[in-house]
C-alpha cells in the first residue's frame, strides 16, 4: 500500500473506532489540569501505529500519547489519534484523526478524518488538497470585516491564553465572527476548504498541525508565524489563512 493509502485507511479505521466510544466516556485521565486523555485516544493510537508498523517496521513514529521513536529515521509518521479530546469526552461532535508522513524533514503526506461527518481531508506535497477525493481550495474573501475566523487556546501556558484573549478580542471587533471549535487539525482543514478564512493559535504540537498545515498549503493557503516568517513544526505561533487576508491578520496580531 502506498503512503497516502495507508494514512487514509488508518485514519478511517481509527475514526470508526472513535465513534464506538463516542457518548460513552464515563471517566478520563488528566495529563495536566485541563488536558484530557480517554481510553479512545489510546486505542485509536495503538490501531494506527500497528497498521503503520505492520507495513513499514523501520519507519519512525511521533505520536501524541506514546511519545517518539524516531532516532535516525528518514521517514517519520506524526500522529494525533484524537484531535479535540475535550470535545470528544463531552460528546461534542467535533474532533478528528490526524496522520502525517515526514520524509527527510519535510511533510509529504497529510490526512485528517472527521468520522462524524465522514469527511476525509488529504494532501500530498505538490499535488493539491482533497476532501473525500475531490479538490478543495481556500476562500477568496479579501475583507477582514466579512471574514469567518477560528482560533484555539492552549491548555498549559497561562501567558499564551492571556495573549490570545487579546487577539481574540481584537479579531472579534475586526471580523464578521470568530469561533473556537476545539480541533486545530480540523480548523486548518476548514480554512483549506473555505469554511473559515483564517486560523491562528499558539503553543500547538507537531501532531496537532503536521497534516493540517500541508493540507492548507496545498489548498492554496499560507501558514507562517505571527511575524510572517516561515512556519515550522516547532514554531510556537501559527497563522494560517487564504493568503489574501494574511497582511491584515498579521497587523492585528502585532497591534
Ligand atoms: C488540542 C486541540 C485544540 C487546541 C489545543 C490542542 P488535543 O488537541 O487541537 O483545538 O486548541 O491546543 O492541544 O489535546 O485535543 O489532541
Ligand atoms: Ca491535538
Ligand atoms: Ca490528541
Amino acid at each position: 500500500m502506498n503512503y497516502l493509502d495507508l494514512a487514509m485507511k488508518s485514519a478511517l479505521e481509527a475514526g470508526d473506532l472513535l465513534l464506538q466510544y463516542l457518548g460513552k466516556i464515563t471517566s478520563y485521565e488528566l495529563k495536566s489540569p485541563k488536558s484530557v486523555l480517554t481510553e479512545a485516544d489510546t486505542a485509536a493510537e495503538e490501531l494506527i501505529i500497528n497498521k503503520i508498523k505492520a507495513q513499514y517496521p523501520d519507519h519512525g513514529i511521533l505520536a501524541e500519547e506514546s511519545g517518539d521513536n524516531i532516532k535516525g529515521a528518514k521517514n517519520i509518521w506524526i500522529i494525533d489519534p484524537l484531535d479535540g479530546t475535550t470535545n470528544f469526552a463531552h460528546a461534542y461532535p467535533f474532533f478528528s484523526v490526524s496522520i502525517a508522513l515526514q520524509i527527510d524533514g519535510e511533510v509529504v503526506v497529510g490526512v485528517i478524518y472527521d468520522p462524524v461527518k465522514k469527511e476525509l481531508f488529504s494532501a500530498q506535497k505538490g499535488k493539491g488538497a482533497m476532501l473525500n477525493n475531490l479538490p478543495i481550495s481556500v476562500s477568496n474573501v479579501d475583507d477582514l470585516e466579512i471574514s469567518h475566523l477560528v482560533t484555539g487556546f492552549v491548555y498549559e501556558h497561562d501567558w499564551m491564553v492571556k495573549k490570545n484573549l487579546k487577539h481574540f478580542e481584537d479579531f472579534i471587533y475586526k471580523s464578521q465572527a470568530v469561533r473556537r471549535d476545539g480541533s486545530a487539525a480540523l480548523d486548518l482543514c476548514y480554512v483549506a476548504c473555505g469554511r473559515f478564512d483564517g486560523f491562528w493559535e499558539m503553543g500547538l504540537n507537531p501532531w496537532d498541525i503536521a497534516a493540517g498545515v500541508l493540507i492548507l498549503r496545498e489548498a492554496g493557503g499560507i501558514v507562517t508565524n505571527f511575524s510572517g516568517d516561515e512556519f515550522t513544526l516547532d514554531s510556537v505561533e501559527l497563522l494560517g489563512n487564504n493568503k489574501v487576508l494574511h497582511e491584515d491578520m498579521l497587523k492585528i496580531l502585532n497591534v
